[in-house]
């Protein structure tokens, strides 16, 4: 089977393997698509671990397919069944453990970029039957982290107001389950040219920084001055303090986004008794809600562009450019 490892910083290169054997525990997967995050960026150049990424690791933490073997105490899946692979194979549920991290895919453990992988039987998640390969590859890591951000925790309820941030995976999956969830949104993109893609995708406002540098003051403007109840905050840095300028007194910021770095101040935060809720993806149980709520809505992820296997490198660069709205993909042994 062909499969992509990484050899260093931007290294990427295409290796061939023998396809595995599934163990006792085990399921044997023909990977149909894989999908790439911001993360998968910080793998390929070497700067996601403190302890560097190792050599020859497959990268990416995202892919679905079909189950082509099962071992002998499988009872959780059959042989045919679609699936995706979790982010964090061991996180079932309940709060999370450092154990967990280290069993993510395309980090600490090799990931889905190969024909065929093998994962325990716990650690794999039935995908909604409407969705293609490629939109069930979107959705272990950006979707679960949103639908974690927003339910996971004190939920988000009718009527509430969200604020997404930009038109990445994570930010479009989360203004999907705002809207089934019945919240109004806000979206902030830092391209203008992105906005009608954001009213189109169903954000009931949009402002692009570009032309509204004071973005928090506008958030408020839109809600009566009072300020939002949830921020989905994936910018990481001194954009927290901006998120907390637009969120409400009590209101929540769900903290994922690693894309800069910098100091929080958190006094204007505690004075305005506004919760900084850390993220990292989310468990199993997460994972199987969502799915059932994107099967009850029959929604269909955005995929921004597909790439051929052959083409991986390009995926990484499509991704890198950041004119992307939504997913991008690499087709796996395209039948
Ligand atoms: N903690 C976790 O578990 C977890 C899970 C998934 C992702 N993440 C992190 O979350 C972040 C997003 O991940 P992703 O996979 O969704 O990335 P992505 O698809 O590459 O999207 C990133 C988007 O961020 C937007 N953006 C950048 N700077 C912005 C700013 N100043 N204000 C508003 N929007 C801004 C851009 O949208 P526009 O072009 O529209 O401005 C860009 O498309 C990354 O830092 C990633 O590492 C963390």
């Amino acid at each position: 089977m062909r499969r992509y490892q990484l050899f260093g910083p931007g290294k990427l290169e295409a290796t061939a393997a023998d396809v595995p054997e599934p163990g006792a525990d085990e399921v044997l997967i023909r990977v149909r698509a894989v999908s790439l995050n911001f993360r998968d960026l910080m793998v390929f150049g070497g700067r996601y671990a403190q302890d560097g990424v190792r050599e020859g690791l497959v990268p990416c933490s995202d892919g679905a397919g079909e189950i082509v073997a099962v071992g002998s105490r499988v009872d959780r899946h059959a042989v045919g069944d679609r699936v995706a692979c979790q982010f964090m194979p061991r996180w079932q549920g309940g709060p999370y453990e450092e154990i967990y991290g280290a069993s993510a895919l395309g980090g600490g453990a090799d990931g889905m970029l190969a024909e065929y992988v093998v994962a325990h039987q716990d650690g794999v998640v039935q995908v909604p039957e409407h969705l293609n390969f490629a939109e069930a590859a979107t959705l272990p890591c950006a979707a679960v982290t949103a639908w974690n951000a927003l339910y996971g925790g004190q939920p988000m309820l009718p009527g509430e107001t969200v604020l997404l941030e930009g038109t990445g995976g994570v930010s479009l999956f989360a203004l999907a389950f705002a809207r089934m969830g019945g919240a109004r949104t806000i979206a902030i993109t830092t391209r203008a040219q992105k906005r009608d893609r954001l009213l189109a995708l169903g954000a009931d406002a949009v402002l692009a920084i570009p032309e509204t540098e004071d973005w928090p003051a506008a958030v408020r403007s839109l809600t009566d001055g009072r300020g939002v109840d949830h921020v989905v905050e994936v910018v990481g840095g001194e954009n927290v303090a901006l998120a907390g300028q637009a969120a409400r007194n009590g209101g929540q910021i769900h903290l994922i986004g690693a894309q800069s770095s910098g100091q929080i101040d958190p006094t204007p935060l505690r004075r305005r008794n506004i919760a900084l809720r850390g993220i990292y993806v989310g468990p199993r149980t997460q994972f199987e809600a969502m799915n059932r709520a994107i099967a009850h809505h029959a929604y269909r992820p955005v995929v921004d562009r597909v790439f051929p296997f052959e083409a991986a490198s390009d995926a990484f660069a499509h991704l890198r450019a950041q004119a992307h709205v939504g997913k991008v993909v690499i087709e796996v042994g395209a039948a």
